[in-house]
C-alpha cells in the first residue's frame, strides 16, 4: 500500500512499514475489523503526494455497531464501575508510558501524515500527547460531588459526577494525536466509553494508539477509532441517537451541521473551532522578542493551528522595524518535507485542498494592492510534488478585506498598523471569532487591562502559544463554547446527579 517514498527521507521503522503495508482498518470492541461496506480510501504525504496506506473507509453501519460496542461497554460498567477510579487511572497512566515508548513510531506517522517535520512530532505533537494523558491519569480518583448544605433540615443532598456514556469525538489534522489527546483524555478519566474519528487526511496515529490501548489494559468496547470522511463517518456520529456527546475540533461551517445533527437526542456538544487571533506588538516591547515571537505565532506549524496570531497589529512608531525584523527572521526558514533527513522548519500544509484554500486568499489579497513583504507564492522546483507554500507576510491591507477577517489556516499574515490602546483594543476585538490574543509589551498595567478587554478564550503577553494540559482552553463567539483542558474539561464529559435522602 505504501508507495516508494522519496530517497532524502529518514528511513521508516520497521514497525512503520508494517502497519503501512496492510490497509488499517477501523478499531472496534478491541480489535481492527474491516469496515462493512469493505471500501477504503488512501492517506497521503503532503510532503510528496505519494499514497502512505490504504484505510478502512467507517460509514454509518459501522457507527452502528461501534455506538452498540461502547454502549454495552459503558452498561456493562466495566470501565467507570467495577473498575475502581484507581485502576482507571493505571490505564491511562500506562496508556501514557506506551506511547512514549512508541514515541518514534507515532512522530514518524504524524510526520508522514500531516507533512510536519519530524523534529516538530519528535519534541511536541507526541511527547505532549503523552504528557496529556499523565496529567488526566490523575483525575479518575479526584472527580468528585459535594455535600450541599439544603435548608430542609429534615435531608440529607449531595452530588455525584457520572460520566456522560457514549462519547464521539470528532478530531482535525493540524496536530493528529495531540488534538485526538486533548478530547479523550478528559473523556476516559471520566469513565466514558468512546468513539473517535481522526480527520480522514491524518487517521493513522489514533488507529496505530488504538492497539496500545489494549495493552494498557482498557476493556474492549472503551476505546474504538472509526475512520473515515465527515460527511460520512462523521455526520452519522453526530446523528447517533446512542451517542451521548459530542466533542469536536474543526471549522465553523462543519459546527454549524453538528449543532444541527445533534438535535435528535439533544446530545450535549462542545465545539473548538478557529479564529482570527490578534497580536498587539507595543512600541515599548522588548522588540527583539516581540519579532522572533510575532513571526512563530503565526507560521508555527505553517499557520494551521487554530491559535495562529494571523491579525497583526504593530504600534506605528515600530512598524518598519518590526517588519524588517520579521522579514530577516522568515528569511530564516527552511521548508521542505517533513520526514526529511535534513530538517526542514516547515513542512508543506496538509492537502491540495488546503493548498487551494490558502493561495485563493492569497491571490485575492495581490490583487486588492497587498504587499507581500516575504512570500506570496507556492513553492516548486524540488518541492513541486508537495503542497509547499512561502511563509507570507502582507503589509498594505486592512481591518475590512478578507484576508483579515477570515480563518485562512496557512502561512499567511497580516500586519496592519495602530496608533493607540483604546483604537487597538476594538479593532481587535472586532471579528466572529474570540479563541486567543496577545500583545507584546512591558508596561504591566497596559498587559493587565488589555487581558481584561481582549474578547477571547486565552490572553499570551510576551508569549505566544502556550497551552498545557492543566490550563483551560477554548473559545468566545463563533471559536466555540466549552472548555478543553485543565478541570474544567471534566465538564464536558460528566453530568451532575443530586441525591435527596429522607433522615428523619
Ligand atoms: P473540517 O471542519 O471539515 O474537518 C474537521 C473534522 O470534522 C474532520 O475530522 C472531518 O472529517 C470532520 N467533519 C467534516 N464534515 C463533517 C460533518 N458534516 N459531520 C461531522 N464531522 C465532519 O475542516 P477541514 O475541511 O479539514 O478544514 C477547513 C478549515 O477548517 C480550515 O481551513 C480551518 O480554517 C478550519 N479548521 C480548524 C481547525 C482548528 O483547529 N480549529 C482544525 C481543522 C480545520
Ligand atoms: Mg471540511
Amino acid at each position: 500500500m505504501l508507495e516508494k517514498l522519496p530517497d532524502n527521507y529518514v528511513p521508516l521503522l520497521p514497525e512503520v512499514e508494517a502497519f503501512l503495508a496492510q490497509p488499517v482498518m477501523p478499531y472496534i470492541g478491541g480489535a481492527y475489523v474491516a469496515p462493512y461496506s469493505e471500501q477504503t480510501f488512501g492517506t497521503y504525504d503532503p510532503s510528496s503526494g505519494r499514497q502512505l496506506a490504504q484505510v478502512g473507509r467507517a460509514q454509518k453501519e459501522d457507527v452502528n455497531i461501534a455506538v452498540k460496542t461502547a454502549r454495552e461497554a459503558f452498561d456493562a460498567g466495566d470501565w467507570w464501575l467495577r473498575m475502581s477510579p484507581a485502576d482507571r487511572s493505571k490505564c491511562i497512566w500506562r496508556l501514557a508510558e506506551l506511547i512514549e515508548q512508541h514515541a518514534e513510531v507515532l512522530a514518524q506517522l504524524d510526520s508522514l501524515d500531516n507533512g510536519k517535520p519530524l523534529k516538530t512530532t519528535q519534541t511536541d505533537d507526541i511527547p505532549l500527547s503523552a504528557k496529556h494523558l499523565y496529567y488526566y491519569a490523575g483525575w479518575p480518583t479526584k472527580i468528585e460531588g459535594s455535600t450541599i448544605p439544603v435548608s430542609q433540615h429534615t435531608m440529607f443532598n449531595y452530588t455525584l459526577r457520572e460520566p456522560v456514556g457514549v462519547v464521539g469525538l470528532i478530531a482535525p489534522w493540524n496536530y493528529p494525536l495531540l488534538m485526538a489527546t486533548w478530547k479523550f483524555a478528559p473523556a476516559l478519566a471520566a469513565g466514558n466509553c468512546i468513539i473517535l474519528k481522526p480527520a480522514e487526511q491524518t487517521p493513522l496515529s489514533a488507529l496505530y494508539v488504538a492497539k496500545l490501548t489494549e495493552e494498557a489494559g482498557f476493556p474492549p468496547g472503551v476505546f474504538n477509532v472509526l475512520p473515515g470522511y465527515g460527511e460520512e463517518a462523521g455526520a452519522a456520529l453526530v446523528e447517533h441517537r446512542g451517542v451521548d456527546k459530542i466533542g469536536f475540533t474543526g471549522s465553523v461551517e462543519v459546527a454549524r451541521k453538528i449543532v444541527q445533527g445533534s438535535v435528535g437526542n439533544l446530545k450535549r456538544v462542545s465545539l473548538e473551532l478557529g479564529g482570527k487571533s490578534p497580536n498587539i506588538v507595543f512600541a515599548d516591547a522588548d522588540l527583539e522578542q516581540a519579532i522572533v515571537g510575532s513571526t512563530w505565532a503565526i507560521f508555527g506549524n505553517n499557520g494551521q493551528s487554530c491559535t495562529a496570531g494571523s491579525r497583526l497589529y504593530i504600534e506605528r512608531k515600530v512598524f518598519d522595524q518590526v517588519i524588517a525584523g520579521m522579514q530577516e527572521e522568515v528569511s530564516r526558514i527552511k521548508v521542505g518535507p517533513g520526514m526529511a533527513r535534513q530538517q526542514p522548519d516547515l513542512g508543506p500544509v496538509v492537502s491540495d485542498e488546503q493548498l487551494d484554500r490558502v493561495m485563493g486568499y492569497v491571490h485575492e489579497a495581490l490583487d486588492q494592492g497587498a504587499q507581500a513583504v516575504t512570500g506570496g507564492s507556492r513553492l516548486f522546483g524540488e518541492l513541486q510534488d508537495g503542497y509547499f507554500l512561502e511563509p507570507t507576510l502582507f503589509t498594505g491591507v486592512t481591518d475590512d478585506l478578507r484576508v483579515s477577517r477570515e480563518e485562512i489556516f496557512g502561512p499567511v499574515v497580516c500586519a496592519m498598523p495602530f496608533d493607540d490602546v483604546n483604537e487597538i483594543i476594538d479593532r481587535a476585538n472586532d471579528t466572529d471569532f474570540g479563541l486567543a490574543a496577545g500583545l507584546w509589551t512591558t508596561d504591566v498595567r497596559k498587559a493587565h487591562n488589555l487581558a481584561r478587554a481582549l474578547k477571547a478564550g486565552t490572553i499570551w503577553i510576551n508569549t505566544w502559544g502556550n497551552t498545557e494540559a492543566a490550563s483551560p482552553f477554548g473559545g468566545y463567539k463563533q471559536s466555540g463554547y466549552g472548555r478543553e483542558m485543565g478541570k474544567e474539561a471534566l465538564d464536558l464529559y460528566t453530568d451532575v446527579k443530586s441525591v435527596w435522602i429522607k433522615t428523619d
